[in-house]
């Protein structure tokens, strides 16, 4: 959490206050962020089986794409006079996510877990959204949490569809109490 000692004077008409809570949003975001970026490169190098090929590579575009993020986190902090979280401790102390040490999973799990973590983190970006807005009048950060839940939003769909793929039956059913059933010839 950012301190009155840590947090740099500027004037962008934030108060103290209001920017000390966006800069705690931006941080837990920021830890999620690399918390998902380790699990990310782990399951890249862990995968095996017939979707080895195109997971371990689009789990490397994921690890890029998450590293990009996570510096946009930590550079806005900076921007709004605060100091991003940089340590292990640190990032283990404000993250949402839990880690799973220890475990091999198989393709299927690996991919279930990352979309579970996924779809966590679009939930607080929501939250945080909202809070953003409501609370501390940060339309700047506002835009921009809504950028990142759009882009976790993309890669979830993209995760997500390796398990639906296991699911669907050879004639387009898909076995799910939640399932929509799809008109014919559409
Ligand atoms: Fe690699």
């Amino acid at each position: 959490m950012a301190t009155k000692s840590t947090l740099r004077a500027i004037n962008i008409g934030l108060t103290d206050s209001e920017r000390e809570g966006v800069i705690n949003l931006l941080n837990v975001a920021l830890s999620d962020g690399y918390l998902l970026l380790i699990k990310t490169k782990k399951y890249h190098w862990d995968v095996v089986g017939p979707q080895f090929l195109t997971l371990h590579q689009l789990w490397e575009e994921q690890y890029q794409m998450l590293s990009e993020s996570i510096d946009e986190y930590a550079e806005r902090v900076r921007m709004l006079g605060g100091y991003p979280v940089g340590t292990a401790a640190g990032f283990l102390q404000y993250t949402t996510l839990t880690e799973d040490a220890g475990d091999i999973l198989s393709a299927t799990d690996m991919v279930a877990r990352l979309v579970a973590d996924h779809e966590q983190i679009i939930r607080n970006l929501r939250s945080a959204v909202d809070q953003c807005s409501d609370d501390f009048h940060d339309e700047g950060t506002t835009d921009f949490l809504t950028g990142k839940m759009e882009a976790h939003e993309a890669m979830a769909w993209m995760l997500r569809s390796f398990i639906e793929g296991e699911a669907v039956k050879p004639n387009g059913q898909i076995p799910s109490a939640n399932a929509v059933a799809i008109p014919a010839g559409v």
